[in-house]
């Protein structure tokens, strides 16, 4: 009996690691990077610069720098910094869906492949995708 919970157990572990997400297996769309394109040069180049690195006080969002900041935390985390304090100028003048094309644009220009499908803007998607810094 007790042999049989154990297995049970291990073979659920075996899952929940095989599940990990990263950003690294294309989690957002070409398409979906383009529309973020358009959203960054509108509200955020003008600080963060055209291709991304950083001017003033701005710090670049891509680069090593921005990857080992972002190591190991979630797209969600990612993302509401985003909502709750960018563009700095006009904090939450994004919408959700603006905001998430603006993540995948900048996995994109952080060298993440894009996929089949899009990246949703729910909570519980970003919060099931880990950023790494270097790919599995
Ligand atoms: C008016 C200037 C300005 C604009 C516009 C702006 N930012 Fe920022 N951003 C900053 C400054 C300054 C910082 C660092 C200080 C801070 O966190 O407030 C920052 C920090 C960040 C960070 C944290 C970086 C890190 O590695 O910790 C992210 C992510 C970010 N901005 C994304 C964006 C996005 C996406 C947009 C466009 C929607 C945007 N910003 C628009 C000025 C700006």
């Amino acid at each position: 009996m007790t042999s049989g919970i154990v297995l049970v157990g291990a073979a659920l572990g075996a899952v929940m690691t095989a599940q990990v997400r990263t950003q690294w297996s294309g989690i957002y769309t070409a398409e979906q990077a383009k529309r973020g394109e358009a959203v960054y040069t509108q509200s955020c180049a003008s600080c963060h610069g055209d291709d991304m690195a950083g001017a003033d006080m701005a710090p670049a969002l891509n680069g090593s720098m921005f990857s080992t900041n972002w190591n190991d935390q979630r797209l969600s985390d990612l993302f509401e910094r985003i909502r709750v304090s960018m563009p700095a100028n006009e904090p939450g003048s994004l919408s959700r869906q603006q905001g998430t094309d603006v993540v995948a644009f900048i996995l994109f220009k952080n060298a993440a492949p894009a996929g089949q499908s899009e990246l949703s803007s729910r909570s519980e998607e970003l919060d099931s995708i880990t950023y790494k810094a270097v790919k599995p």
